[in-house]
């Protein structure tokens, strides 16, 4: 960071010239919004995503892979100028850094507060990336989870507005992802859509997991988040503010990633108090399956794995297998299924079901792979767990994306039994390695996992069933035969984009009519 601060201080005078020199060269806002629009017909449909993690600079989550795939399948289209915002947070490394140009610097109004942007370009793969420089909201480890998220989001948020002008670019779709980017739609509407430069801009709001809404007191509405009187209303729910319910309210259209998901979120259990607003706004609603990058993830040419195969020849998946018990200190048993959970350590992935019944699944000739972090409980039962069954489970509690690969590759079934999960990577992952998915019927995995076609499914959220479930996948893996023909089917199930990335252009193309 130290780097970034002195490139900026240094540049910033000569920036600041170029940019007064742009301004009195420059067109008035309406011949801009002009251009704007012959730049359209003229060719590439211009769209902005706004995220707060994107891959490969920054991941914590599913998010962040899918703002990095899918903006590069929308790119490689040849259809769209697809460009990226994002934090610069200290966590992206130097190796990214290292290629990233600093464009220049601004300074963001947001209630009494003035501050500074800085900003940094990188294109790779036909996107461009920006990445929104501001040392004293994002020089900290980490994305997320201090006290003043509400005001780095509401910060960048505003930044990625303020910076059009900057970049010279006003997108037709800003496409924003779940709730840290739900203020660009707000304020879009609010503020923004009444000058000429972005009065075409149509917000789309996606919505990932509508567990985490941005709630904060209505305190904070004009002095935080600069939203006033007759807007209040667009933010205001059960008596906070509600960052997710105002990008709903104010976006043009909002999708969730998967259309399972999307009719889920009509309904209380799923919606964390917001089903009324999904409800009302359903007509604006649509559900895109995600897809993953299916390049990144291939069993054939993956080179974290101890040994590659393919969908054809599972031969080699064999030598992962044993490689793997070896490595975690399991029994090199070949026939014994490993069943392999890679997750976060969360009660809505569906843990509390495991962590009653896998005493008794223990008790059958398995064994039993867990990779994740999360809630101290969960990593203290698993721990100790493996201490009793030193033989049988492997309690490996970490974030490790080498292990993750290695585990995909060198286990048998693949266990994934969320109590919601609005798309889930780790089931299509895991069918790409030929390991078969159990998955509750819910979200993501009810769209993408198909009893008996790519792995096994259950309905209810109970723990037996569940059980059962597995049990029907253990005593099946015993038919080689059959057991190789499911595997071949889940390999090659078609995960890519090239399904998914056509929706979005369609919910585009329509936003757009
Ligand atoms: C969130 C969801 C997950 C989804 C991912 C990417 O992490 O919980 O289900 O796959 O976002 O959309």
């Amino acid at each position: 960071m130290a780097t970034t601060k002195s490139t900026a201080k240094t540049t910033k005078t000569t920036t600041a010239k170029k940019a007064t020199a742009a301004k009195s060269t420059k067109s008035t806002p309406a011949t801009r919004a002009k251009t704007a629009v012959k730049a359209e017909s003229n060719g590439k449909k211009k769209i902005l995503f706004v995220a707060s993690e994107c891959q490969p600079f920054v991941v914590t989550g599913g998010l962040a892979e899918v703002v990095g795939s899918l903006s590069k399948a929308l790119a490689a289209t040849g259809r769209y100028d697809v460009r990226v915002v994002v934090p610069l947070y200290s966590d992206i490394k130097q190796e990214h850094r290292a290629k990233f140009t600093y464009k220049g610097n601004l300074y963001v109004h947001l209630a009494w507060r003035n501050q500074y942007c800085g900003i940094f370009e990188y294109i790779q793969d036909g996107v461009t990336f920006y990445f929104i420089d501001n040392e004293f909201y994002f020089k900290r480890p980490g994305c997320y989870g201090y006290y003043d998220d509400g005001e780095r989001f509401a910060f960048f948020s505003r930044a990625v507005l303020e910076i059009m002008p900057f970049i010279d670019f006003y997108p037709e779709v800003m496409h924003c992802h779940d709730w840290q980017a739900a203020l660009a739609a707000i304020y879009l509407k609010t503020n923004y859509c009444f000058r000429p430069e972005y009065q075409f801009i149509r917000a789309l709001f996606t919505i990932h997991n509508i567990e985490y809404q941005g709630r904060y007191s209505l305190d904070l509405l004009g002095d935080l988040f600069d939203i006033y009187g007759s807007y209040q209303h667009l933010v205001e729910y059960e008596n906070c503010i509600n960052l997710m319910k105002g990008a709903i309210e104010c976006c043009e259209r909002f999708s969730t990633v998967s259309p399972r998901y999307a009719q889920e979120i009509k309904d209380p259990f799923y919606a964390h108090g917001l089903d009324p607003i999904v409800r009302r706004n359903e007509f604006k609603l649509t559900g895109i399956l995600n897809g993953i990058d299916d390049i990144g993830y291939s069993c054939e040419h993956d080179e974290h794995l101890f040994a590659n195969y393919t969908p054809e020849d599972f031969k080699n998946k064999a030598v992962c297998k044993k490689e793997l018990q070896k490595m975690l200190g399991l029994p090199q048993k070949a026939d014994t299924p490993i069943i392999s959970m890679i997750t976060r350590l969360v009660s809505h992935k569906g843990l509390d079901l495991v962590t009653n019944v896998i005493e008794e699944i223990l008790q059958d000739d398995v064994q039993i792979v867990i990779l994740g972090t999360g809630e101290s409980h969960f990593e203290g039962f698993f721990s100790s767990l493996a201490g009793r069954y030193p033989d049988k489970l492997s309690a490996n509690i970490v974030f490790n994306g080498d292990l993750s690969r290695k585990i995909y590759s060198g286990s048998d079934i693949f266990l994934m039994p969320s109590k919601s999960e609005p798309c889930g990577l780790s089931q299509m992952i895991a069918c790409r390695y030929g390991t078969v998915p159990v998955v509750r019927e819910t979200g993501g995995l009810f769209d993408s996992i198909k009893p008996l076609v790519n792995g096994y499914t259950f309905t209810n959220y109970n723990a037996h069933d569940m059980m059962y479930v597995v049990r029907k996948a253990v005593s099946d893996y015993k038919n080689k035969e059959e057991w190789a023909k499911l595997m071949y089917r889940a390999a090659t199930t078609d995960f890519s984009w090239s399904h998914s990335a056509k929706e979005y252009e369609a919910l585009y193309l329509d936003m757009l009519k």
